[in-house]
């Protein structure tokens, strides 16, 4: 890979991650057209379901300058007649002779294109390199979708030093600082749907919006699981009533997930409390942990996660830390279950 493909993979996932996309079935896709001496004369991103592709949006940016360019994009281009043509075709049409790719498109009706246009002369590169893992990091949720056809589990937790998710009276707001909190925002803007329990919705209100960073209009869908019905001047309830919220009227994990993977949910993040956070750790569904701890100690109020089972420590679930940082005064640590606590399957982090 040229060094102008390396930025051009940069700016392509930047315009991959373009606020406003609607949550929908497909992943969210960049690509740039790079002439032969290192221009840009294309640049086009996937807007969801139905919209053309990031490389027929490039491509009709490009124009006639797409004639013995580069597409750099960040997932292979599919070879599959959807709703719209293929992209190796269009590609083709328009007389691309690279194809730079950071990503193998692990669906069965996309895959397959890199292979389809080194077999019609076109020089194909599976990009390497951090842009590259940028890249593939941002895809993993939908890989991971695609190919377990259930969505990717986030669980967020903002928890105090001594592991408690609210004081003795039930407040917990706030306990993490306002860095962590944009945080939050941030990741809430980065998936289609957010989760709690009905346990939630009856001592906090809250309002599961992107309010804190720039999400083009874009608002995850929100989504309460339990039986009891929710209080009638909950924000949420009257969601549910104008349809713009879910109710998920089931205790089973598996159930819960299915019902959001049709609805083209891909990636949910759950945001407590602490008994859906555990049942949903029992049902082996939680793909990744993302755990704030803020430097406060109550010393009594409700522990992070309800009960799992656990009653010696060698059954202890284990987790592995991907990543460490500071949110202000807060840590914030993301982890992915060990090989041992993962259940079968091909993990995509
Ligand atoms: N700091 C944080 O990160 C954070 C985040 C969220 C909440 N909280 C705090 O947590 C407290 C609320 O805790 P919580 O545990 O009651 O909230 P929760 O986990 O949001 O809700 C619990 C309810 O979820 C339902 N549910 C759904 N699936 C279930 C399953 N598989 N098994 C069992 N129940 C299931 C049950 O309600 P039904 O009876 O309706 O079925 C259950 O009572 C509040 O004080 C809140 O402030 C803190």
């Amino acid at each position: 890979m040229t060094v102008d493909e390396q930025v051009a993979l940069a700016t392509a996932l930047d315009l991959a991650r373009t606020p406003g996309v609607p949550p929908g079935p497909n992943p969210r896709v960049g690509c740039v057209i790079l002439t032969p001496d290192g221009g840009v004369v294309g640049r086009g991103w996937h807007r969801g379901a139905g919209t053309p592709h990031a490389e027929v949006a490039a491509l009709a940016e490009a124009g006639e300058l797409a004639a013995g360019a580069t597409a750099v994009v960040t997932l292979e281009p599919c070879d599959h007649q959807g709703r719209t043509g293929p992209c190796t075709q269009a590609l083709r049409d328009a007389g691309i002779a690279r194809v730079v790719y950071a990503m193998t498109d692990p669906s069965e009706t996309g895959g397959g294109g890199a292979a389809r246009l080194a077999r019609d002369g076109v020089d194909v590169v599976l990009a390497e390199g951090e842009e590259a893992r940028r890249a593939r990091d941002f895809l993993a949720p939908w890989a991971f979708a695609v190919t377990h056809e259930r969505p990717y589990v986030t669980v967020k937790v903002a928890a105090s030093l001594d592991g408690r998710v609210a004081a003795d009276d039930g407040s917990s707001r706030w306990i993490t600082g306002d860095e962590s909190r944009r945080d939050v925002h941030a990741l809430r803007a980065d998936v289609d749907a957010v989760v709690v329990g009905t346990g939630t919705v009856a001592i906090d209100d809250p309002h599961l919006t992107v309010r804190e960073v720039d999400a083009g209009g874009f608002q995850p869908i929100p989504v309460i699981v339990g039986m009891r019905e929710l209080p009638e001047s909950a924000h949420l309830a009257q969601e549910v009533a104008r349809g713009e919220a879910m109710h998920i009227r089931s205790h089973d994990p598996h159930e819960a997930l299915a019902q959001l993977q049709a609805r083209g949910v891909r990636h949910v993040l759950v945001e407590g409390g602490p008994t859906l956070a555990a049942a949903w750790l029992r049902a082996d569904v939680v793909d990744r942990l993302i755990w704030f701890v803020a430097p406060v100690i109550l010393g009594a109020g409700a522990l992070a996660m309800g009960d799992l089972g656990v009653r010696t420590l060698t059954d202890a679930r284990r987790w592995q830390v991907v990543d460490v940082c500071r949110r202000g005064d807060d840590a914030r640590i993301m982890a992915v279950p060990t090989e041992r606590d993962r259940p079968k399957r091909t993990d995509v982090d």
